[in-house]
Order: C-alpha cells, then sequence, then structure tokens
C-alpha cells in the first residue's frame, strides 16, 4: 500500500514536472522558459513570481485576457512571438510594472486586436517588435495604441507598402531605432517619413522592396548615425545613392546598402556624381557589399568631400572589373583602414576575362611593382578574385606599416615567382589557390612578424622541391598558424620548420600526400594542433608515437590530433600504434576510432580491432610462423628441385663447366682444330686391360704409329679423375669405349660415354667408336648411347678378343678400326 502511494506521487510529479516552464538561474535573472508547450492559457501558477525573463512564444494563446501577467512585477523580458495571438483584452498587460521588452512578433495581431489603451501599463517599455503580424490587411500602422510608449526605443515591425506613417508615431519620443523587416515599400517619398521627424533616430534598418527612392526622403531623421537599406533587390545603388543627398555634411558611423541589386545580367556603373552623394557623407563605415556594381568611375574617390571619414569600405562580392583608376585612389583616402574588395564575381555579359592559358614566358621577366596604400590601413581583403591570369611580381608597398592582414586567398596568380615587401608588420597571410609552382623562397621572408599563414591549394608540393635550403619560412619566427592543406605535399624538408621550433602553434597539413608523420616533432615548445586529415598514413612508428606523447606533455595536456580519412592498417605491424591510439593522453579526432583495412581484407575500425586485440595478435603469432613455414618449405623444394637438376644434369653441367674452365687456361689455345694430341682415347674397364694394352696397343701404337691415350698409363697423377677424363676426350681425335658388360656396369662408363656424347654434340663430328667386346643385348645398352647410335661406328670384336696372344692384324676388324680413327 505505502508503495503504490509513493508510486502515485512519483507518477503525478513526473507528470507536473512535463509540463512545468524551464526555470533557469543566473546571477542577475530568473528566466522562465514556458515556449513551444502548445499552452492555451498563461500558467500562471506555474511561474515564480521573481521571474524577470518569461519565453512564451510557440505557444496557442489566441486570447490574451485581463490580468494574465497579474504578479510578474518584475517581469522586465516577455517573449510572445508565434503564439497565435489574435487578441488583447486592455488590461492584458497590467501587472507587468517593470516590463521593458516585448516580443510580439508572427502573430496574428491587426490593428483590432490591439485595443486602445494596451500599452499604458507597460508605457516604460523600451523595445517592441510587433514585425510580421496582420496589419497588412487593413494596410494600416496601429500607431495610436503606440503613442503611449514614450520610452520606446527600439521599434521593429513589418513595413507595409501603400501605408502611411500616422501621426500616433510623433509621440514616441526616445525612439532611437526603427527597423522595418521585413518590408513591402517599393518607394521612398520625400513626406514618408515626416511623422519621424524631431525624433532622436539614430538608427535605420530597412529590409524593404524598393525599387524608387526621392532624395527628401530621409530628410526627417535628423540625428541619423546608422543606415542601413539592404536586400531590396531591385534598386541599383548608383539609383540608391541619391537618397543619402538629405544628409549630406551629417556625421555618420555607418551606411550599409548590402545586396540592393541582383539580377541575372544587369551591372552597375556607379558615377563619379553618384558616389559624391556618399562622399557628401562624414562616414565611417561604408558597405556596398554583393550589388553587382561593375564600375566605380575613375575620380570618384578624388571627389569625395569626406575622404578623412572613411575607415571602413566593403565593396565585396560585386564585378569590378574598373576602374582601374579608382585603384589608384584609394590611398587617398587617408583614415581607411579595413579595405575588403573580396569576391568580385564576373557574371553574365561582363564575363570577360580572357582564358588565357599560363604563358611560362611570363615568368621570366619580373616586374616590379611600386603601390601607395592608403597610410592607415591594416586590413585588406582581396581574396577571391577573378583577375586575368596574372603572375605574381616583386611588390612593394609604400605606407603598408599599419597593415597586419591581407588576404589574397583564392585570387589565382598563376606563379610565386615575386618578393613581397613593405608589409613589416603584416600579422595574417592568405595565399591560398595561387600556383607556386614556381616559387620564389624569399617570397615572404619580409613578414617578419606574420603569425599565421594560409597557403591552401597552392602546389606548394612542386614549389618547395627547389627550396633545398628551407628558406620559404627561414626567420618568421612569430609564425603560430600554418595551412599548408591539399598541396599534394609527399615529403617536407625537414629544414622547413626550424624558426618556429619555438612558435609554432597550429598547423594544417590536411588533404596531402604523407604516408608517414610528416616532420620531427622533438624541437616544438607550444605545437598544439596537428591536422592529418586525408592523407596516406598507414601507422606511426613507435618513435613517433613517443615523440608525439612527449610533446603532449610539453603542451601540458592541449595536443590535438586529426587522423581521421587515412589509410590506416590493422595489421600485424600495427599492433602497437593501434594500442597507442586509444592509450595516449593525445586527444585526437573521434577519439583514436578510425576505420581501417584489417588484418583479413575488409574494413575495420581500430576502436574494433582494439577490441579483438588479442585475437589479432594471436592470429598474427600463428601467421608469422605459417609464414615462416611456408617460406622454409618453399626453399626446401627449390633446394630439392636445384638438386636434382643437378643431378640429372650433372655431367653436362660438369662438362660445361669443364669447356669454359679450360678456356681460361694457357694451353686452350692449343688448337683444338688440327692437332690432337692424341688419336683415340680409349676408354675400357679393368677387365679388358690385357686386350687394350695389348693386341689393341701394339696394333694402334706399333703398326699404325697412332698416339692413343689409357687411362693406366697417360693420366696424369695427382689430377681428378673427371679432369683427366676430360682432358682425355678434348685432346683425342676419337673416343673408343670399349663396351664389356663390366665396362657398362662401372661408374666411369657412363660418365666417360656423355663426356664424348657432349663433345659430339659441341663440335658436331662423329668421334665415338664402339668396339663391342662381348655380345651385349640391346636393352643392356645405355640409353645415352642408344640415342645416339647412329652418329657411332660401332664394330663387334668378340672373336678377337680371345685370340690376344696372335693377332691377325690382316682382320677386316682391324682395317675397320684403323679407317674410323683416322676418318
Ligand atoms: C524562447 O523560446 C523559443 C522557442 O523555444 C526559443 O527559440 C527562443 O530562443 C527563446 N528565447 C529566449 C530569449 O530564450
Ligand atoms: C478587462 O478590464 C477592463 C478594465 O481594466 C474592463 O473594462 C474590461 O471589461 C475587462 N474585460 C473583461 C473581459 O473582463
Ligand atoms: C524631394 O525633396 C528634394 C529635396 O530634398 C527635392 O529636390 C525634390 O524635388 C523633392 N521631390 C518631390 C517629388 O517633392
Ligand atoms: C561632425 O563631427 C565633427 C567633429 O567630430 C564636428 O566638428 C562636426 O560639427 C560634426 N558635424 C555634424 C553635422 O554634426
Ligand atoms: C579556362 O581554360 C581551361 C583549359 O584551358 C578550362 O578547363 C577552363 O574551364 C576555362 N575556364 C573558363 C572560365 O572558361
Ligand atoms: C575576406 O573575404 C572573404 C570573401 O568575401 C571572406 O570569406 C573572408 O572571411 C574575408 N576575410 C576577413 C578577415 O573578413
Ligand atoms: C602557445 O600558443 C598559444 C596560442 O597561440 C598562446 O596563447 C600561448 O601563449 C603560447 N604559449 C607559449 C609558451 O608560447
Ligand atoms: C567507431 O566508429 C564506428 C564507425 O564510425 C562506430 O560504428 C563504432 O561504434 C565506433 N566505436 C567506438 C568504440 O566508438
Amino acid at each position: 500500500m505505502k508503495y503504490i502511494v509513493l508510486l502515485f506521487l512519483f507518477v503525478s510529479f513526473k507528470c507536473s514536472l512535463a509540463n512545468h516552464c524551464k526555470i533557469t538561474r543566473t546571477k542577475t535573472d530568473i528566466t522562465c522558459d514556458c515556449s513551444s508547450k502548445n499552452l492555451r492559457r498563461i500558467p500562471l501558477r506555474k511561474i515564480p513570481r521573481e521571474t524577470t525573463i518569461l519565453n512564451l512564444s510557440g505557444n496557442s494563446l489566441t486570447l490574451v485576457t485581463n490580468n494574465s501577467f497579474e504578479g510578474l512585477g518584475k517581469v522586465h523580458t516577455l517573449y510572445l512571438q508565434s503564439s497565435k495571438i489574435t487578441l488583447f483584452e486592455v488590461g492584458a498587460f497590467s501587472g507587468l510594472d517593470s516590463l521593458t521588452y516585448i516580443d510580439l512578433s508572427s502573430n496574428f495581431i491587426e490593428k483590432e486586436s490591439l485595443p486602445p489603451g494596451l500599452f499604458r501599463p507597460i508605457s516604460k517599455l523600451q523595445y517592441l517588435n510587433i514585425a510580421s503580424n496582420l496589419f497588412l490587411i487593413s494596410k494600416e500602422y496601429p500607431d495610436r495604441v503606440l503613442q503611449d510608449l514614450t520610452h520606446l526605443q527600439t521599434l521593429s515591425m513589418s513595413g507595409i507598402n501603400g501605408a502611411v506613417f500616422g501621426n500616433g508615431f510623433k509621440y514616441l519620443t526616445s525612439l532611437n531605432s526603427l527597423n522595418l523587416d521585413p518590408c513591402s515599400i517599393n518607394e521612398l517619398q520625400n513626406d514618408t517619413f515626416v511623422s519621424f521627424k524631431g525624433l532622436p533616430i539614430l538608427n535605420l534598418n530597412f529590409i524593404c522592396r524598393f525599387k524608387k527612392v526621392q532624395p527628401g526622403a530621409l530628410a526627417p531623421f535628423q540625428s541619423i548615425s546608422s543606415l542601413a537599406i539592404v536586400g531590396s533587390e531591385l534598386i541599383r545603388i548608383s539609383d540608391l545613392l541619391v537618397v543619402l543627398s538629405s544628409l549630406r555634411d551629417r556625421n555618420m558611423s555607418l551606411i550599409d546598402f548590402s545586396s540592393n541589386y541582383r539580377s541575372r545580367t544587369g551591372a552597375d556603373i556607379i558615377s563619379s556624381e553618384a558616389f559624391s552623394y556618399l562622399g557628401g557623407v562624414c562616414v565611417k563605415e561604408v558597405i556596398l557589399r554583393r550589388n553587382q556594381i561593375g564600375i566605380i568611375q575613375g575620380g570618384s574617390i578624388s571627389r569625395m568631400k569626406y575622404k578623412n571619414c572613411l575607415q571602413k569600405f566593403d565593396v565585396s562580392q560585386n564585378n569590378i572589373y574598373g576602374d582601374y583608376q579608382t585603384a589608384l585612389e584609394i590611398f587617398k583616402l587617408s583614415v581607411l583602414k579595413v579595405l575588403d574588395f573580396s569576391k568580385q564575381e564576373i557574371l553574365g555579359p561582363y564575363k570577360k576575362i580572357k582564358n588565357e592559358s599560363f604563358n611560362s614566358e611570363d615568368s621570366k621577366y619580373s616586374l616590379s611593382y611600386s603601390v601607395d596604400l592608403p597610410p592607415s590601413l591594416e586590413r585588406l581583403n582581396a581574396s577571391g578574385l577573378s583577375i586575368k591570369l596574372s603572375p605574381l611580381a616583386n611588390v612593394n608597398f609604400k605606407f603598408g606599416s599599419h597593415v597586419v592582414y591581407v588576404d589574397v586567398n583564392w585570387t589565382p596568380f598563376t606563379n610565386c615567382d615575386g618578393v613581397i615587401t613593405g608589409l613589416d608588420n603584416l600579422q595574417f597571410f592568405g595565399m591560398s589557390g595561387f600556383n607556386c609552382k614556381i616559387l620564389n623562397p624569399k617570397m615572404i621572408s619580409s613578414f617578419k612578424n606574420l603569425q599565421e599563414l594560409q597557403s591552401r591549394n597552392a602546389n606548394l608540393n612542386i614549389g618547395l622541391q627547389h627550396d633545398v635550403n628551407a628558406i620559404f619560412l627561414k626567420g618568421l619566427e612569430k609564425l603560430r598558424i600554418i595551412d599548408f592543406a591539399g598541396n599534394g605535399l609527399e615529403n617536407l624538408n625537414p629544414e622547413l620548420l626550424r624558426s618556429q621550433y619555438n612558435s609554432l602553434y597550429s598547423v594544417d597539413l590536411s588533404n596531402n600526400n604523407f604516408d608517414d608523420f610528416p616532420f620531427q616533432i622533438t624541437e616544438f615548445k607550444n605545437l598544439s594542433y596537428i591536422n592529418l586529415e586525408n592523407n596516406k598514413i598507414i601507422d606511426f612508428d613507435e618513435k613517433v608515437t613517443n615523440d608525439l606523447d612527449d610533446l603532449e606533455s610539453r603542451v601540458k595536456g592541449h595536443l590535438k590530433i586529426r587522423l581521421d580519412r587515412n589509410l590506416l592498417q590493422c595489421n600485424c605491424k600495427s599492433l602497437i600504434f593501434i594500442k597507442w591510439l586509444f592509450k595516449t593522453k593525445i586527444q585526437l579526432d573521434n577519439g583514436g576510432n578510425y576505420s581501417c583495412g584489417y588484418i583479413d581484407g575488409s574494413k575495420k575500425t581500430t576502436a574494433y580491432a582494439l577490441k579483438n586485440i588479442d585475437e589479432l595478435t594471436k592470429q598474427c603469432a600463428s601467421k608469422f610462423w605459417l609464414i615462416t613455414s611456408v617460406c622454409l618449405t618453399l626453399l626446401l623444394i627449390i633446394i630439392i628441385f636445384i638438386s636434382s637438376i643437378v643431378y640429372k644434369y650433372r655431367i653436362t653441367l660438369q662438362y660445361w663447366y669443364l669447356v669454359i674452365r679450360r678456356r681460361y687456361k694457357i694451353y686452350s689455345k692449343l688448337d683444338e682444330q688440327s692437332d690432337y694430341k692424341y688419336s683415340a682415347f680409349v676408354a675400357y674397364h679393368h677387365d679388358n686391360y690385357r686386350w687394350v694394352c695389348g693386341p689393341l696397343t701394339s696394333f694402334l701404337e706399333g703398326e699404325k704409329k697412332l698416339s692413343l691415350c689409357l687411362h693406366d698409363r697417360d693420366f696424369a697423377l695427382g689430377s681428378l679423375i673427371v679432369d683427366n677424363i676430360f682432358e682425355a676426350i678434348s685432346q683425342s681425335k676419337k673416343v673408343i669405349l670399349i663396351v664389356s658388360k663390366s665396362f657398362l656396369k662401372s661408374t666411369w662408363c657412363e660418365y666417360e660415354l656423355d663426356m664424348a656424347r657432349m663433345r659430339m654434340f659441341r663440335e658436331n663430328k662423329d668421334i665415338l667408336i664402339v668396339i663391342l667386346v662381348e655380345k651385349i643385348p640391346p636393352e643392356d645398352m645405355p640409353k645415352s648411347l642408344l640415342r645416339i647410335w647412329n652418329n657411332v661406328t660401332c664394330i663387334e670384336a668378340e672373336e678377337y678378343v680371345s685370340e690376344e696372344n696372335t693377332p691377325q692384324f690382316q682382320h677386316l676388324f682391324w682395317k675397320r678400326l684403323y679407317q674410323s680413327i683416322i676418318t
């Protein structure tokens, strides 16, 4: 039972919490946020009495009744926008004694929704926003009900085309800002704002649809300081400037005429006369951004009455391609500090810039310019200009000593073969998008105070290759931030960053081609941010990770490194690296969790690899043994293979070896062709010794005077038998094999046979004479002999061998033998 009660209490508590407005307290304010809760009435009981800021926006209030805010006397700020309010009762705001700020925009309020006297209880109101309601329907401003607001300083409402600013506005005697946003007014006439005459209005913000303005339209605003007419899209600046004629000789802080002319094809030419309306006002800041201005006529600046007022001039995002003279006049603006003419987008028919392909000749004549800057200039933004393709020249800026910021990013100079001087105090230089394939290493070396260098996508990989002595950044000892992203870099000159060991804080090398950590880290004192995203890094070795950890402790835990989108590998080689990713105190993007090529060829993440690190380690160990054993087996197979080949062709190999060796011996010159040392080498088995050394020798040597080589007699003692056999065969005209069964069985038989065979092939001569001294069936003959049988002179001698003591040398056998030796 107890528990059920508790549960019930808990549930009801939760429910009431869900409906509750969110209370936040700061030192000075208590904010009650009841926004976007689909409330139909104001939940007075849930709003703390001491609330100072009340947010009721985004509800469905429809009707705000008498005393809706009873007791909320501390609320100074009330948000009621977008709450579908259609009607207020006259006492709706009573009780809001401290209210100074109310936002009623984007409701369904029309003139009748606001009963006269509605604002009387909150007459201390300083800020009122009633824009985007339904006043448009009756084409009337609710000026009568507003006239109680004598303390109102800022009024924001929608401008209604054709409606008249009524007399009620005259009572807003504290009004200093009038915002018409949104505003459908097409035309400003001399009498449009007469009701505001004499009010202390300083700021005007018109986001209207002006097509036409009369010159005296702003005359009633006698104290105006800041004028913004923006977003008209329909009126050329040259037509709009005339509205300044009634502000002549005023001291103003800002004239903002941005985005007033947008059309596909049109361009605006501002004559020096039109420009003189601007020049007639002593204004500190002029913004003419995004108006399709094509030309500001030469002489415009010279004709300005107040050249010594303008401090900031922004003509960015136009189509200015001329007039060159105007650029040369700029230096006359004696107090100009900020000049922004970035992003001149050439549209439509004015796309006249010639697409000249870069001519390498251009780089040869290095021009030198001297450019006068406005003497107070501090910041120059000339980024994104569609200039005629041109190489950088040597430029010397005069009066550039105050310049701290030069942004020429994405203004595509076709080379970097120039030296820029005269900007000794420059702190920021942007040269992204230059084509620095040709780079003068001293290009920026005069910027001794440079702190930030942006050079993205500038082909530095090629340009820096020639800077072998690392001059490019030498001496820039204050450089803190370097951005070399997207330069195709594969490596950096180890000396490149030497001058920045103490100063470098942040380096962006993303979108390059590095496959390892690109530079030595050990010397840096304050390097805290390294971006290596989108390179080709596989892993870092242990030295790099140790160095990085050292750096991390040097910069006291502030080191951040980005490594996403590399070619990281989660394999056996990177085990230590993967562990390091999650162990290091360096702040890595993704917390060290990157995609990586896994050991099995799939795509995984480093977090996955870490989770499975034990298995991975095991796999790597087995892989190691697998690889080792495979290698060993392979080696063994190769050895066996080679051995068997060698064994099979051992005699052939040996023969060739001996041939070659013989060539290199001195006596190899002994003529092979004509004079053999022996007429024949007789190869025989010891069993036939008697016959060979008896009848055979006495016939061939005694009778016929031939010389024979017999191993028993002629082989050199001390030489190897193989050498002897080879020499004997080489030096004999013929080789006689005395073939008996025992000869065929002997070890040397085949050897001698093969040697003879090799020589036959080599010299293409029939040198082999076989004497069969026994009957031997063909199948018992050595295969190698059978293969060459046709080229062998075969003589059978069985009968003659037996009669060894009384040889009949007249016999046919001896004749044939003799014949075959001498032919
Ligand atoms: C009031 O609430 C709306 C809707 O939640 C919110 O957009 C707005 O920022 C809030 N205003 C303030 C000042 O907190
Ligand atoms: C609201 O209060 C006013 C007086 O402050 C009164 O005249 C009016 O009748 C009241 N409206 C309603 C609906 O109570
Ligand atoms: C508007 O006022 C200017 C002087 O401020 C005057 O020259 C011009 O004629 C006036 N235009 C009309 C239509 O009254
Ligand atoms: C503008 O300011 C200058 C000096 O700050 C002052 O001398 C001059 O009177 C001012 N002009 C107007 C119209 O207020
Ligand atoms: C300029 O020429 C190059 C090739 O020569 C071409 O790729 C490029 O699109 C051209 N640019 C313009 C703006 O015509
Ligand atoms: C310079 O101009 C470009 C383009 O208009 C802009 O993106 C950049 O932020 C500007 N630089 C500064 C410092 O305002
Ligand atoms: C390190 O660099 C940061 C950021 O540029 C800077 O605020 C800090 O003073 C530097 N520290 C040292 C010791 O130079
Ligand atoms: C690592 O990143 C992948 C993909 O981005 C994600 O699915 C996974 O949950 C992350 N793992 C951890 C531990 O954060």
